[in-house]
């Protein structure tokens, strides 16, 4: 270090000589040649030309000079700086391209790859079949119809000619939802929207409905207390339980192929008279099983038939409370299960699997009809 400079006898401060400088230079350039990335070479720079760098430090003794030395060791420092920002410059311009290159090389896509698919859902079963049941009928000129889950018990009960106190009303089969001074429930079959459809619609009628239905049903093997129903409803003039046959074997067919029927079995339902319960021909032995223990069905447990829904012919008093004439206009309405037709026809064991949400249930079931 040099002291104050009180003889004004030229001094040369050793840190500003030819040699000195010209030895940071050369540890400089080592330094910025030996940097490989731009963060290296970021470091370098501060170590070598940076305020606090043994260049900038000796810099700072010119000051003390005398004045031709001064100059000769500005000179000198000043060359020295800029030969050093001239090589760190190109360093870097020569390191940042070549990280660039890198980088493209590295995050290269290429995009002949074979990819992983994400794993894809299935069109849940019985989604399916009630698209499939309602084809049958919209491809007939049927149309959609549809109704609340959440309904009125009028809706539900009296307006289907369900007297006061039908045991279908209790508390037992029914949900009530509170406050039940409300008189609201969950729907326990489709049929109300046959009373929405003749009070929205004009005649005639041809409507089928799918939807949810809610029992306090245990949650077991063959219940679920949500299921699923198909309606099926058609008001004309001259209709009768012929054409409820008709329409009921052709689903039969559509669904389970030519040879099987449907066979009507007397019944009651407030709704319909007269009612009967529709039973489906074994779509799997057509009967032969009957009374041939040697082959015995899975499918109808040998009966021959499987219970399939309910229908009839729309009670008058229906047809009156919506306000249509039954002198001139009669009508027909089935309905059925649409989670025990996905059982049968693609059997499935257990109900439960179907709300448990398991898509390889799903693709396995339905891999035939999608
Ligand atoms: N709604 C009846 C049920 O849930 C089925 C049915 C529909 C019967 C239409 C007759 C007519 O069991």
């Amino acid at each position: 270090m040099s002291g104050p400079n009180t003889n004004y006898d030229p001094v040369q401060v050793s840190p500003l000589d030819d040699d000195h400088v010209q030895a940071m230079v050369d540890e400089a350039l080592a330094a910025i040649a030996a940097a490989r990335t731009t963060a290296e070479l970021k470091a370098v720079r501060i170590a070598h030309s940076g305020d606090r760098s043994p260049l900038a430090l000796a810099n700072r003794e010119i000051g003390a000079l005398p004045p031709q030395a001064r100059k000769d060791a500005g000179q000198r420092v000043g060359r020295a700086r800029g030969l050093l920002g001239g090589a760190i410059a190109e360093r870097q311009e020569a390191l940042a391209a070549a990280e660039l290159d890198a980088a493209l090389i590295a995050e290269t896509v290429d995009v002949t790859l074979p990819v992983a698919l994400a794993p894809q859902g299935a069109v849940h079963p019985i989604t399916a079949m009630m698209d499939m049941m309602c084809d049958v009928f919209l491809d007939l000129g049927w149309e959609i119809a549809e109704g609340p889950e959440l309904e009125a018990e009028w809706l539900n009960f009296d307006a289907l000619n369900f007297t006061p106190d039908h045991p279908a009303r209790w508390l037992s089969d029914t949900l009530f939802v509170e406050p039940t001074q409300n008189h609201t429930l969950m729907r326990t079959h489709t049929s109300p929207v046959q009373a929405r459809a003749l009070l929205a619609r004009d005649l005639p009628v041809y409507v089928v409905c799918p939807g949810k239905v809610y029992r306090a049903d245990e949650y077991d093997a063959t219940h679920l207390p949500v299921f699923h129903q198909l309606e099926g409803l058609v008001v004309d003039k001259g209709i009768s339980m012929a054409h409820l046959k008709g329409s009921l074997d052709h689903l039969a067919r559509s669904l389970f192929g030519d040879g099987v029927e449907t066979r009507l079995r007397p019944h009651f339902f407030p709704f319909t008279e007269p009612s009967a319960e529709i039973d489906l021909k074994c779509f799997v032995c057509h009967g032969a099983s009957v009374g041939d223990p040697d082959n015995p069905c899975r499918t109808c447990r040998s009966e021959g038939w499987i219970e399939w829904g309910g229908c009839g012919v729309v009670n008058p008093r229906v047809l009156a409370s919506a306000g249509i004439d039954t002198e001139i206009y009669s009508g027909f309405a089935f309905g059925m299960g649409i989670d025990r037709t996905v059982m049968f026809r693609n059997s499935a064991t257990d109900l439960r699997d179907f709300v448990e949400g398991d898509v390889r249930f799903s693709r396995s079931l339905m891999g035939d009809a999608r």
